[in-house]
């Protein structure tokens, strides 16, 4: 998009040129920034509104010299909802007419021969003018006089310029010589003008002038053309004898030193032959006069105007300028992954000196899909974004641009770019899985190691920094933080205090994982802390019910072979193996009753009968499975009675 505004030179710094948002009807929509191509001291740009202003104070001359057209080219990038916009924007400044006609000199010296005919033009010293248009030299006067007048003319680039004519024939006799005022104006308003003083001295007759062929001549010159190259051959006749025959030739006096050092012309033979290089690309055309002088002692001179019109040849390779939108480091644009699809990343301007199909500039980007070329106007090219991009996947792209020319043989420039992706915290912290599940020994020691958790983030630097954080909740109604502790910066866990299996089995945590990024991005898992029983508690008899470690049990004298004397109940608070438990019977008692190893039923394998009121005594173990294995003994005293039950 190309917006065109206007402007005065030597505009007041601060001088509003126009709106951006308004004239683009983007108001509300972002921001506003200028590419850093442009020289900002010039132009200011508005970052809320893309108000551009004045900065410094402009002055045309000095940016655009002698163009007709001054245009101040920017490039501003409109930032709205991550989607970047380029907008060119031309700022044409406008001439005031603040500098006035000057001549190189105060005065000008000419020399005219009394046999000069009327209507004899006398090139005179040009005046120059910096400003364009109507505010340059319009239109000369001369003094008041007798003799002469002035003719203006207009060279091929424009600039106007008088001749002085001889409008009388003139007697050196009657007035030798004639000082004229000669003023130059220009077409500004109020109008501007310089003056200098035209001294004519009237020289004595001699027969005849030398005459050029031509009053004009016209030549082409490669621009590659070398030094020495023959421009054309002057030829000017005189038809006197001797040394007023005699021809010198060389430039008329007033042509510019410029002129002088490129070429030159030999004085005995009139060839105008190159100097040095010229440059199509800086000049395109040389008007100058040249003459010829014959050696009499009042020598008069003929004038040839000479016009060299300089041909382009493809000496330039064409050339690339990058401008990123944000960048770091040369030859680095960088871009948020953030970034929409079309999304501007760099300015690619192309320039070429050639002119013609030579300065014509194709242009090519090589490289990776995601991102292509758009013409943005004239030479210039955006590169922009194909689709979305994801730094996680491809976090640089290596990219080439070519520019080729049209000319033949075409000149070819390549350039490598690198484009880096910015991160955006878009990816949240993952761990491996939703639930972990480990174990821990119980009696374990306070502080002890459990685990450790970890959460990735694929994003970069504070996007990809995860903290860790325990959720609170309560066990036993107490808070989950008195029972473990979390690294916030590692991920791993600690026992804060010895867990028993007997009262705890299984403690489950909820870890919160979250990133460092703006907002911030979490996610959560879940620990499964089992604890795992040991052996660290004994068998407890329960049955029958144990009075300082000892019970008694009756046995009916007649009670049969296999007679279920008391059941030995013991339990374990462990669990598993080591709650396994296993009876045994020893001592005295042995012998008469048998124990069920695994259910802990005693039986009578005796005959009792005659045994009555006699006492069998008896160590009854519980043993668990536990290793080490843990145990308890009871004594157990069996008395022999009449009676089924005793009391
Ligand atoms: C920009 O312009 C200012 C004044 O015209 C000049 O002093 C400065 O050096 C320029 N900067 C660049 C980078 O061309
Ligand atoms: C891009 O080029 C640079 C310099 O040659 C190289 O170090 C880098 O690895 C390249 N990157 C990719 C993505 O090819
Ligand atoms: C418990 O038994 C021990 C010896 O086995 C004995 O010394 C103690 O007096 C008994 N205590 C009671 C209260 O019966």
């Amino acid at each position: 998009k190309t917006v065109r505004y206007r402007t005065y030179e030597e505009d007041e710094p601060g001088t509003v040129i126009g709106t951006l948002a308004e004239d683009l009807h983007l108001e509300g929509e972002g921001s506003f920034r200028l590419m850093k191509q442009f020289n900002n001291s010039l132009i200011h740009v508005r970052e809320s509104d893309g108000q551009l202003s004045i900065g410094e104070r402009i002055d045309r001359e000095r940016i655009c010299r002698q163009s007709p057209h001054c245009t101040l080219a920017l490039d501003v990038v409109s930032v709205a909802k991550e989607q970047f916009k380029l907008i060119h924007v031309e700022v044409e400044v406008r001439d005031i007419n603040d500098n006035s006609p000057r001549f190189p000199g105060a005065e000008i010296p000419v020399e005219v021969s009394e046999s000069a005919p009327v209507g004899t033009r006398i090139p005179l010293d040009i005046a120059t003018d910096e400003d364009v248009g109507v505010n340059s030299i319009q239109s000369f006067q001369i003094s008041e006089n007798s003799h002469f007048s002035i003719d203006v003319q207009t060279r091929a680039d424009g600039v106007k310029y008088a001749d002085l004519v001889l409008m009388k024939e003139l007697d050196r006799e009657s007035q030798s010589a004639y000082t004229l005022e000669l003023l130059a104006m220009d077409g500004g308003s109020p109008s501007r003008s310089g003056t200098t003083m035209v001294n004519v001295r009237v020289l004595d007759f001699n027969d005849n002038s030398p005459v050029f062929e031509r009053s004009s001549v016209m030549v082409e010159l490669m621009e590659d053309a070398p030094v020495g190259h023959l421009l054309l051959d002057l030829d000017a006749l005189d038809p006197d004898e001797g040394a007023n025959g005699e021809i010198v030739y060389g430039f008329s006096p007033q042509v510019p030193q410029e002129v002088r050092q490129l070429f030159k012309i030999d004085a005995k033979s009139g060839r105008l032959t190159l100097e040095g290089q010229v440059d199509f690309e800086t000049k395109q055309t040389y008007e100058f006069d040249a003459q010829a002088q014959d050696m009499a002692l009042n020598p008069l001179t003929a004038t040839c105007k000479v016009i060299v019109r300089v041909i382009d040849v493809n000496d330039n390779a064409p050339v690339i300028g990058i401008t990123p939108l944000t960048s770091i480091s040369a030859g680095v644009a960088y871009i948020t992954e953030a970034a929409a699809r079309e999304s501007f990343v760099a300015l690619i301007s192309t320039t070429d000196r050639d002119s013609g199909q030579n300065g014509q500039v194709h242009c090519t980007l090589y490289g990776h899909e995601h991102f292509r070329l758009q013409q943005a106007y004239e030479d210039s090219y955006m590169i922009v974004t194909t689709s979305a991009l994801d730094r996680e996947k491809i976090a640089e792209y290596n990219l080439t641009v070519v520019a080729e020319d049209l000319g033949s043989p075409p000149f070819k420039t390549v350039k490598q770019y690198t484009i880096r992706v910015s991160d955006e915290n878009d990816n949240a912290p993952v761990f491996a899985k939703p639930v972990y599940e480990v174990s821990v020994l119980e009696n374990n020691a306070p502080g002890a190691y459990i685990t450790t958790v970890v959460a990735r983030d694929p994003d970069f630097g504070h996007n990809g920094k995860v903290i860790y954080r325990l959720v609170e909740t309560e066990v036993m109604g107490a808070p989950i933080t008195t029972y473990v502790s979390l690294d916030p910066a590692t991920g791993a866990v600690y026992a804060l205090r010895t867990f028993n299996h007997e009262i705890l089995q299984q403690l489950d945590l909820r870890i919160q994982a979250s990133d460092g990024g703006s907002p911030q991005l979490t996610s959560s898992a879940i620990i499964k802390v089992k604890i795992v029983d040991q052996n660290d508690n004994a068998p407890v008899i329960v049955q029958p019910a144990l009075s300082n470690g000892s019970a008694e049990v009756v046995v009916p004298s007649r009670a049969p072979h296999g007679f279920l004397v008391t059941h030995i109940k013991a339990k374990d608070a462990d669990e598993g193996v080591n709650a396994e438990l296993t009876y045994s019977i020893a001592d005295e008692g042995r012998n008469v009753f048998t124990i069920n190893k695994a259910t802990g039923e005693v039986f009578l394998v005796a005959d009792v009968s005659e045994a009555i009121g006699q006492v069998f005594r008896a160590t009854v173990s519980v043993s668990d499975s536990g290793r080490p294995p843990l145990s308890s003994t009871a004594t157990i005293t069996f008395l022999v009675t009449h009676h089924h039950h005793h009391h």
